[in-house]
């Protein structure tokens, strides 16, 4: 924990901090401080020293690190852990919420063997560059409620990268329904929610978040439609800030949510998030590449319901289309 209180304070002003405040605010010993400091700079912190001058912050890791995050996270109640490389964030939350992890933890990689999308596809996974991080959460809502946790998470992202987002006012980004978040129409993040429950109660809920961030280029099989925060607006951006930005956003729509136990609090903003919204969508009964001309319909889309489900004006008829059955595409 002293490591994030040394973060928050050298970075909370521009300027020196002498050895003795330093120990003074941490409760620890010189020595301690120095180890802290050296420990940070290991971690690609640059850290100034000037003799009778102490200490100044002079740039940010581009690692992803617990301090990091911990840092700048609003609440305490988050418990999480940083790995260099897993088989996928949500395959090992699973696991340890089922050796009985509690509500609150989060697993974070730098990078994943096997990462897993939506409808049992893959999702690219490399070093150095991303997010992937699963968010273990236990609320006491019906398990039909659960698909509104993947849209709560959406609009948390969504909030947290456009806090952050250089020359936002110039880019189109918005959700696409459920909760994949685009850039000037190109797929930046992808969530999927995966959950252990019975007919009328929840174990627990794991939400994995997957967001290209410094990507220097996208494999050669996904460019077409994915991009990275890197490629879009020529920026670089630190991971700890986009984690813990995105984690204390969702913290403010929880509470509610849980509340609330559906979406109806959160519609009207969901909406103006929405690229869909009031646009000739396309719906593909099942998989997008799957789909026969029979399996293809069109319609208005119009917003969302308040269990999540999209809203569409087909034939003059309202429909509701469930997430984990469709796919959707705006139709130019
Ligand atoms: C999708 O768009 O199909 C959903 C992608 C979800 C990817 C994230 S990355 C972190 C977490 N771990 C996984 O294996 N998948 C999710």
């Amino acid at each position: 924990m002293n490591k994030s209180d040394l973060i928050k304070i050298l970075s909370s002003e521009n300027r020196f901090f002498g050895s003795e405040e330093l120990t003074n605010s941490l409760n620890i010993s010189r020595q301690g401080v120095w180890k802290l400091i050296n420990s940070l700079k290991n971690e690609g912190y640059s850290i100034e020293s000037v003799k009778g001058k102490g200490y100044r912050l002079t740039g940010l890791t581009d690692e992803i690190t617990k301090a990091g995050v911990l840092s700048r996270l609003n609440s305490d109640r988050w418990n999480v852990s940083v790995f260099d490389s897993l088989d996928s964030t949500n395959l090992e939350l699973l696991r340890q919420a089922s050796n009985g992890a509690s509500e609150g933890t989060i697993i974070i990689a730098d990078e994943q063997t096997g990462g897993l999308g939506r409808r049992g596809r893959s999702f690219l996974s490399p070093a150095g560059y991303s997010i992937f991080m699963s968010i273990l959460l236990k609320p006491n809502i019906p398990p039909s409620a659960v698909s509104c946790i993947t849209l709560v998470w959406a609009l948390a992202v969504y909030k947290g990268l456009i806090k952050n987002l250089k020359n936002s006012d110039k880019l189109n980004a918005g959700i696409k329904w459920p909760n994949d978040i685009l850039i000037d129409n190109k797929k930046v993040c992808g969530i999927l929610t995966q959950m252990s429950a019975e007919l009328d109660y929840i174990n627990y809920v794991v939400t994995g978040i997957g967001i290209n961030v410094n990507n220097p280029s996208m494999d050669d099989s996904i460019s077409d439609t994915a991009s990275s925060l890197y490629l879009l607006t020529k920026e670089k951006y630190n991971r700890d800030i986009l984690v813990a930005d995105i984690i204390n956003e969702f913290e403010g729509y929880y509470e509610s949510f849980v509340e609330s136990k559906n979406f109806a609090p959160f519609i009207d903003e969901y909406n103006s998030y929405l690229l869909n919204y009031q646009k000739q969508v396309r719906i593909f009964d099942g998989l997008v590449e799957d789909a026969k001309p029979e399996d293809i319909r069109e319609g208005l889309c119009t917003g969302i319901y308040e269990d999540g489900s999209l809203k569409v004006i087909i034939n003059g008829v309202e429909e509701k289309i469930n997430a984990g059955e469709v796919s959707i595409r705006d139709l130019i």
